[in-house]
């Protein structure tokens, strides 16, 4: 494991140097958090499937041959090289002098002197999603974007870097999508298309936002991939929604302790506000009862009797989230 991991740090640091945009700082971060995820790493793959990414004996074999040089390549797969790398965005590998091709393909000599056997090469179709993003992470492990890649939900369902993305044949021209948001995490995802659909929702379909702005695919630290707020511990709705974040002078509790999908649906809800209630006063009367303190959340006032006016709690307690001025939530 020591020298399994010190190789993917060197070849991480490695990447680095050669990488303008990867920062030295990141790798050190991804070198702690490597540190971290290969135990968890290694658990999930044991070391005779996946330790060594794609090792059949072919490729093996390629493995102790050595490399060609990605022109060697060009010479058979000039279709590949002219229309699917050259205007790629790894096609700054030949120009930081890496090996291009093999770099993802692993050394060629072996497929080229055999005249281009196919078992003789590293192929994709061929790996099992973990082996080939492995291969994929061996350079963009020290992004903080794909640094949890090992421990996301993705992964652990077999979705893998080639679920999303395409080297030679990506349909968007950034980020070498195979497909756009949010067609692309709706044709894995119908249940959350349809929660989209509702008549209140984040306006994900018409792109005001992406699902990658709450998201991220490649995971992160906590639970549903959710990205999260400054602090690092909450879901990242505040980021957008400023004006919820406080810190209040009289702070709502439960904005705080259970968090916003308590009282909202993120996705998409048949009422307004992406409440998870229909009526506001449902919600609120799940905490706030007649008992006047009730394991420290305040009863109701007798004159709430719940005729129509008092239904509408927010009518009233409209800073609901929390305010500077009143310890009622009323301005
Ligand atoms: C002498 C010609 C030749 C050279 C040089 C060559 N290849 Fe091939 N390659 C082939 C042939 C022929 C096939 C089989 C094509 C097929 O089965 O459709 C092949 C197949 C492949 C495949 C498998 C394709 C699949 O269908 O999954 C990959 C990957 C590949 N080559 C990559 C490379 C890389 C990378 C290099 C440079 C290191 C390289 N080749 C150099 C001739 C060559
Ligand atoms: C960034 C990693 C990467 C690099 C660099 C790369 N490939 Fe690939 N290659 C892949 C992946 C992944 C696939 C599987 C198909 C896909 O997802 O696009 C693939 C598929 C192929 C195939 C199978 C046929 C096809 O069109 O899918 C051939 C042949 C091939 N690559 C040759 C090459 C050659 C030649 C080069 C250099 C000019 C090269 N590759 C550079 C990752 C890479
Ligand atoms: C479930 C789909 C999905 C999977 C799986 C996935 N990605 Fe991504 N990736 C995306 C999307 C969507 C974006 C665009 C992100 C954005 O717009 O914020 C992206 C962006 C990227 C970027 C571009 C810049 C950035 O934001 O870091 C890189 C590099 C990348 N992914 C690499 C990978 C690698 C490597 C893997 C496998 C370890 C992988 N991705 C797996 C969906 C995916
Ligand atoms: C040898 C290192 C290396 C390997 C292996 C590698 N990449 Fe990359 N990747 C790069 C570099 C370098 C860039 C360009 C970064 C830049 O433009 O700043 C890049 C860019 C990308 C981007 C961003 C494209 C954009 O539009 O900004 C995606 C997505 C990506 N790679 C996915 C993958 C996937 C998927 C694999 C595995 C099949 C993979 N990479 C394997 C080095 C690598
Ligand atoms: C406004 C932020 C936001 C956006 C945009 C968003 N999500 Fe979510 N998503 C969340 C939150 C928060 C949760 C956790 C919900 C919970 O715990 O009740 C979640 C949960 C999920 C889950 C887990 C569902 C479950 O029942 O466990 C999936 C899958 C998901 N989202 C996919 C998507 C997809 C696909 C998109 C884009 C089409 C998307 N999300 C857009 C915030 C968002
Ligand atoms: C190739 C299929 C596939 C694609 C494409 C895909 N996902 Fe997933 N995703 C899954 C599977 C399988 C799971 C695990 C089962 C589940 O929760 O539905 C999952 C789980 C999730 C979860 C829940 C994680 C948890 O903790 O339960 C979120 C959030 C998510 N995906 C977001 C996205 C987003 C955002 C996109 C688009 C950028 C996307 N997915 C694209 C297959 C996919
Ligand atoms: C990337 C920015 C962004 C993030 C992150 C975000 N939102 Fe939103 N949210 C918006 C925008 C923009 C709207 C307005 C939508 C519209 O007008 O269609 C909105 C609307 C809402 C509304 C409805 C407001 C109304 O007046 O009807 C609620 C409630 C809400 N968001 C809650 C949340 C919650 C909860 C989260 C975290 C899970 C979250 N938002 C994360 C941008 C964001
Ligand atoms: C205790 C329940 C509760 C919690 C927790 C909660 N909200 Fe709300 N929120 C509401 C209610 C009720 C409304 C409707 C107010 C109204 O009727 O105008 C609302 C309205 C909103 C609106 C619409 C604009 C506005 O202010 O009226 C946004 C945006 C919003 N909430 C975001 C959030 C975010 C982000 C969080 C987490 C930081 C959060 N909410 C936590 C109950 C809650
Ligand atoms: C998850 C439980 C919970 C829900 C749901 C909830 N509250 Fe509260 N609320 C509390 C707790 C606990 C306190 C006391 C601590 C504090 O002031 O934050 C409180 C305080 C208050 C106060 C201030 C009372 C005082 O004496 O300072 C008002 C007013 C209030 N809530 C109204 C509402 C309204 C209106 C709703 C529905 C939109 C609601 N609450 C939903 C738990 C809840
Ligand atoms: C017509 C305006 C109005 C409506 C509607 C309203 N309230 Fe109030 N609420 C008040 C007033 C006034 C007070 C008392 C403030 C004081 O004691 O000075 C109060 C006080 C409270 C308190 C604090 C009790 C305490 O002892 O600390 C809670 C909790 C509360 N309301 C919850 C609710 C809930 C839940 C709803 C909806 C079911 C609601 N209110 C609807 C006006 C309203």
């Amino acid at each position: 494991m020591r020298s399994r991991l010190s190789s993917l740090l060197y070849g991480a640091a490695a990447g680095a140097r050669r990488t303008r945009r990867f920062h030295t700082c990141t790798v050190l971060l991804a070198a702690v958090l490597l540190l971290i995820a290969a135990p968890m790493w290694a658990q999930a793959n044991p070391p005779s499937q996946a330790a060594r990414p794609g090792a059949t004996p072919a490729t093996q074999a390629a493995a102790a041959a050595g490399y060609v040089g990605a022109d060697t390549c060009k010479t058979c797969h000039e279709d590949i090289y002219t229309k699917h790398f050259e205007s790629t965005p790894h096609f700054a590998l030949l120009k930081e002098n890496k090996h291009g091709c093999e770099d993802c393909h692993g050394p060629g000599q072996a497929h080229v002197e055999s005249g281009g056997d196919p078992t003789k090469i590293i192929r994709f179709s061929q790996l099992s999603p973990a082996q080939a993003s492995q291969r994929c992470l061996s350079c963009h492990q020290t992004s903080t974007e794909q640094s949890n890649y090992a421990r996301s939900v993705h992964l652990a369902q077999g979705v893998g870097c080639i679920s999303c993305h395409s080297p030679h044949h990506a349909a968007e021209p950034s980020n070498l999508m195979l497909r756009s948001q949010p067609q692309l995490c709706y044709g894995c995802h119908a249940t959350q298309k349809a929660e989209f659909a509702r008549p209140f929702k984040h306006r994900v379909d018409v792109g005001l936002i992406q699902c990658t702005d709450c998201h991220n695919p490649h995971g992160g630290f906590i639970e549903r991939q959710l990205r999260t707020d400054a602090a690092g511990d909450m879901p990242i709705c505040t980021k957008c929604h400023t004006e919820t974040q406080g810190p209040f002078v009289y702070e709502h509790q439960p904005v705080r302790l259970e968090g916003c999908t308590f009282c909202h649906t993120p996705h998409g809800s048949t009422n307004a506000r992406l409440l998870r209630v229909s009526n506001v006063n449902v919600l609120c009367l799940q905490c706030h009862t007649a008992v006047a303190l009730n394991a420290g959340v305040p009863g109701l006032p007798t004159f709430h009797n719940q005729t129509n006016k008092y239904q509408a709690c927010t009518m009233c307690h409209a800073q609901i989230h929390g305010s500077n001025f009143n310890e009622f939530f009323f301005n």
